[in-house]
């Protein structure tokens, strides 16, 4: 199994190019399954997740031609077996995002129920529900929803609560459904707007992404597109939050500062500088950060994604500093590991109270989620001496080249095989 060592002491220095946004890339590559015309994606990243859900979409009869440079054609003129099984669902929750598709174009749909995942129980039943008011029959049977609908029918549906898959599930089964969709309480993240871009590009009829309130308007077919996927606002959080923690000056090319506001406030209220042009952001820090405190929530408020990547920079504040987590239950595991380096945290339930200490020692530590894995890698390019960083497999999901790309910055970071 690959690890990665780090060396830690070094500031970060140079030029980056961000990568194209993998929580967009995922539901963009579901949206071919819509259409028997052939969606062409660009920036495409190049992440072990893009590559289970090819593996998926290829399965059902999806024709992938993946060439080199981050391109993708994904050709669904014929979806010959609509099922999504649990050995794939089970590496990767956001396969859920093929039942809305299926069932739209073909009329029914088998999709293994994801399971419970480290960070949280993470259910989908919002997704079935909203399924089931556009006239759905949904059964869940021996850990799969079976679902059919001769054709989905337009409806009202107000979500419970924001979420993020879910309201991109639904917003493509409206696509292709008899009459208008109403999604209200819908979520507004970039990646919700990405996708209704190129749902629109393909002949969708999506207006309101960005809002709380999505209107679609039920089209009878789709047509093929070409789209390029928006930048990954977590993997640039994640490079900002990096420099702020090490110190260095480091300019992030390809980038959307706009998607990342509350991120970008917190570490200028850490101490950091940060420039922004129209696709570039220039970020530079020296000395301790000041401790931020922050509440994750739904965008356009801190993303949860971000918030193990700030808590190691909040390790090494000069001060203490509060953490509430709020989107999922179990999202602090991170923390453990970071006190093996030597930080000083107390969780009681969402809340983490960081004291902040003036270095971490480098030690032996598990990656336990991707997101946790992102800010152990931060951890371990501050602390003294060298961090082992065991099952970086989660981080090989969601970020593209990142010993490469830190590498190129400076940083001594090396993937080794480990016992
Ligand atoms: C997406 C992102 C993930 C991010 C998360 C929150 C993708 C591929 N993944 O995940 O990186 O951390 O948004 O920003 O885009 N919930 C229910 N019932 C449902 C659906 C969700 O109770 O049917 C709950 C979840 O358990 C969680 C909250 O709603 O507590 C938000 O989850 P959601 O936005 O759905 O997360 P994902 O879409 O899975």
């Amino acid at each position: 199994m690959d690890s990665l060592l780090i060396s830690g002491g070094r500031a970060l220095h140079g030029r980056v190019r961000i990568s194209g946004a993998k929580n967009a890339a995922l539901p963009l590559a579901c949206a071919s399954v819509l259409s028997a015309q052939p969606l062409r994606l660009t920036n495409l990243p190049d992440l072990r997740d893009v590559v289970t859900l090819l593996d998926l979409l290829a399965q059902m009869g999806v024709t992938i031609d993946r060439s080199a440079g981050g391109e993708v054609t994904l050709d669904g003129a014929r979806i010959t077996r609509p099922f999504a099984d649990y050995e794939m669902v089970k590496t990767m929750r956001a396969s859920i995002l093929v039942l809305g598709p299926l069932l739209a174009r073909c009329g029914h749909a088998r999709v293994s129920l994801p399971g419970g995942c480290a960070i949280g129980q993470r259910p989908v039943d919002l997704h079935i529900k909203g399924l089931a008011a556009m006239g759905a029959q949904i059964e869940v049977n021996h850990g799969y929803i079976e679902a059919r609908a001769e054709r989905l029918r337009g409806a009202r549906i107000v979500m419970d609560l924001v979420t993020v898959t879910g309201t991109e599930n639904l917003m493509m089964a409206a696509a292709l459904a008899d009459g208008l969709t109403v999604l209200e309480n819908a979520a507004r993240e970039p990646e919700v707007c990405d996708l209704a871009v190129c749902l629109n590009a393909m002949g969708a009829k999506v207006q309101g992404a960005g809002t709380d309130v999505i209107t679609i308007e039920g089209v009878p077919a789709l047509h093929g597109a070409v789209h390029r996927i928006m930048p990954d606002r977590i993997e640039t959080g994640t490079f900002l939050a990096a420099t702020a923690a090490t110190g260095g000056e480091v300019t992030l090319e390809g980038a959307d500062p706009h998607s990342l506001d509350a991120v970008i406030d917190k570490l200028r209220e850490a101490g950091a500088q940060i420039e922004a042009s129209a696709d570039t952001l220039t970020v530079s820090a020296s000395g301790r950060p000041r401790p931020v405190n922050f509440r994750t929530a739904p965008y356009p408020a801190f993303p949860t994604d971000m918030q193990a990547q700030l808590m190691t920079l909040d390790c090494i504040a000069d001060g203490t500093a509060v953490i509430t987590e709020t989107i999922f239950e179990n999202r602090f595991m991170h923390a453990l590991e970071l006190r093996r380096l030597g930080a000083q945290i107390e969780l009681s339930g969402n809340t983490a109270v960081v004291r902040g200490v003036e270095r971490l020692q480098g030690a032996r530590v598990m990656a336990t989620d991707l997101r946790a894995s992102a800010s152990l890698v931060i951890a371990g390019l501050i602390a003294e001496g060298e961090t082992l960083i065991d099952r970086i497999y989660h981080l090989d999901r969601g970020y593209d080249s990142i010993e490469r790309k830190l590498g190129a910055l400076g940083a001594d970071v090396r993937r080794v095989r480990s016992g």
